[in-house]
Parts: structure tokens; sequence; C-alpha cells
């Protein structure tokens, strides 16, 4: 894999994921490959792997890793024991992380593909499984770029243009979402800033974001959460761009948490608020915000993760959701594979979803 390219790709022999290992970031590009399924899960929980996009690619590629090792492990298993232990594993990893739509489509679209072959042998199944797995894979590098030439227009030389959290070519197989039109702004000549939140408490913005931006060439600063609001006050923020986890259908949009109040003071300010997203992560299940689920995580986390001390009193408690909602209504716009919404977001959304 050339990780100067894409975040994770299947092995050569299909017997594993590379993935580069954002925890190690930016101290280290570090490639490691995922095998077991419980590497899987735990490289999904633990965010070596992360961005909604990229966890759905990377479980649909497991799938048909777990295939092809099962088959080598015992070349005489039948189809019915492979797709059996499929599905089970497959539930396993939609279970790492909640909120990500986009790990529950490509799981489905697994399971979908586990069904309809199963009247095939074990080695024909394995084959259409990781044929389906390359096809979504190569379906979000296209989503990704047509993403960026649908939000391309919306960026004029010299803007300032602030993002939440890491939605760039780490969190996809390559380009990213929120990112991606920037990227493409950069490629044409444009000069642009990027402002990037740090991203408490995991640090997204700070460790990735600034560090794939600035790799690019692109004009990067990096901000605490907190400052957003000065920095619009004096009139330094064009527009704010950010990804999605999963957008339900009335636009409420799930992102990383802080997204929410970065919405708040960009509408204060009048500063237009984008949420750029493919298909995958639109649910249209969940008719507004109030359904998407919201993943917590570990205390540690915010308590000492990124301290020499835990600089927390052990007493206090910790509330550490990885997640908020941004109400629809300060939602400019969605920027997608499928094109620009800016009004009508129900039937759009439902639109883009077909
Ligand atoms: O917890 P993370 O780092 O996986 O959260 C990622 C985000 O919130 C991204 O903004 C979102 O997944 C969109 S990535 C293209």
């Amino acid at each position: 894999m050339d990780a100067a390219k894409e975040s994770l790709a299947l092995s050569a022999d299909g017997l594993a994921v590379e993935i580069i290992d954002q925890t190690k970031l930016p101290r280290k590009l570090e490639v490691i490959r995922l095998s077991e399924p419980t590497e899987f899960f735990e490289a999904i929980h633990k965010l070596k792997v992360r961005g909604a996009p990229a966890i759905g690619v990377c479980a649909a590629l497991a799938i048909s890793v777990f295939a092809k090792r099962a088959l080598k492990k015992d070349p005489a298993i039948s189809s019915l024991t492979l797709a059996n232990y499929l599905t089970e594993q497959a539930l396993y990893l939609e279970s790492s992380r909640p909120t990500a739509v986009n790990l529950d489509w490509a799981l489905s679209q697994m399971l979908d593909c586990i069904k309809t072959a199963s009247h095939l042998s074990a080695p024909k199944l394995q084959e259409t499984l990781q044929r389906r797995a390359l096809e979504i894979y190569e379906d979000d590098i296209s989503r990704c770029r047509k993403i960026a030439e649908a939000g391309f227009p919306l960026i004029k030389e010299s803007m300032g243009i602030l993002t939440h959290c890491n939605a760039g070519r780490l969190a996809t197989v390559k380009y990213g979402t929120a990112l991606a039109p920037i990227y493409l702004a950069h490629e044409r000549g444009i000069s642009l800033k990027v402002y990037a939140d740090e991203t408490r408490p995991l640090l997204q913005g700070a460790r990735l974001t600034a560090f794939e931006l600035t790799q690019a060439g692109i004009d990067t600063m990096v901000l605490c959460d907190s400052m957003s609001s000065i920095l619009m006050s004096e009139g330094n923020i064009d527009m704010v761009i950010v990804g999605a986890d999963r957008i339900a259908a009335n636009g409420d949009s799930a992102n990383k948490v802080g997204s929410s109040n970065l919405a708040i003071v960009a509408n204060y300010y009048k500063v237009p608020f984008y949420v750029a997203a493919p298909a995958s992560t639109i649910d249209l299940s969940a008719r507004s915000g109030k359904e998407i689920p919201i993943e917590m995580r570990d205390q540690e986390e915010v308590r000492s993760m990124w301290y020499k001390e835990p600089m927390i009193y052990t007493r206090a408690q910790i509330f550490n959701p990885a997640f908020d909602v941004i109400d629809a209504s300060l939602i400019t716009g969605f920027i997608l594979d499928s094109g620009l919404i800016t009004q009508d977001f129900k039937e759009g959304l439902a639109h883009a979803k077909r």
C-alpha cells in the first residue's frame, strides 16, 4: 500500500488489510496489517482506523479477509459454514462503534452479498465477497472525488476555512469529505488558509488534519476548540466545512463532539456552515438527530491520555460523548457526492440516497 496516497488497502495476498495506524500520527507514519477479527475490532474501537467512510471500507475489506483466511485454514469448508461464520463476524465488527452509519452500511452490503451468493461454492463465495469489498473501496474514492467537485465552486481565492476533527484523506480511502474541496482548490491554484480545531479529547484536528494538510502544502493553523468565536468575530473565517458520521432524514447531522458548538457560533456570526459527506452517511431510517446513537467513550481520554499526569482530580466525574448532533437549522448546505443541497434538506437527502 502507498501510505502517501491512501489510508488503507487490501493486502496483495488478500489475507489482511493494511492501514495507517492513526494513533501514531503525527510522530510516525506506520502501516500495520490487520487480519484477525479481534484486531479489526480493536483497530476500529481504538481509532487506529477512523472516520466514518474509512471504518466502513475497512469493515467491508475485513469480511473479504476473513473469508480468504477461513478457506486457507480449511479448504473443504462448506459455503454454509463459511456464510454463518462471516455473518457472526460482521455483527461483531458492527458493535465496535455505534455512531458512524457507514460501518452498518458497509457491513449490510457485505451481509446482503453473503445471502445472495450463499448458494455458490465456498471459493466462489469468497471471490464474490472480495469483489464486492473492492467495489465499496473504489466507490469511496469516486464519491469523495465527486464531493470535491461539488464543493469546489464554494471556495474563492484567499478564503479562511474552518474545519473540525479530521474529515480528510485519513478519514476515507483518499481525498476526504470536508477537506476534498479544499484539496481540489489547492490543486487548481487557489490559495486559502485552513483553520483546524484541535478537537478535544482525541485531537484529530491537531494530530491528523494539520498533518495531512501541511504535508499537502496547504496553509494550516491549529486552534483550540474554544477559539473559533474570536476568529469569527474578527472576520477571519469565510466558511466552515465539517464531515458527518450520520445524517438523519431531516438533515440533523452527527459529527465529532464540538461540531454543534461550532455551528451555533458560526450561525451567530453568519458564517456559512457546510456538512460534506457521501451518500453512505445518510440514514433515512433516523427521522431526526434524536434517533442517532451517540458513542460514549472512556473517561481516561479526557482525564489523562495526553498528559504526563492525570489532569483532573480523581473523584471528579467526566463526560465524554464522542459525537454531537448539529441541528439542521444551523446548516447552510450539504456537499454530497450527488451535488450541493442548500434548501429542502429532507427532499434533497432522500433523493441523494436513492
Ligand atoms: O471519532 P472519529 O475520529 O472517527 O470521528 C470522525 C468524525 O467525526 C469525522 O468528522 C466524520 O467521521 C467524517 S470523516 C470523513
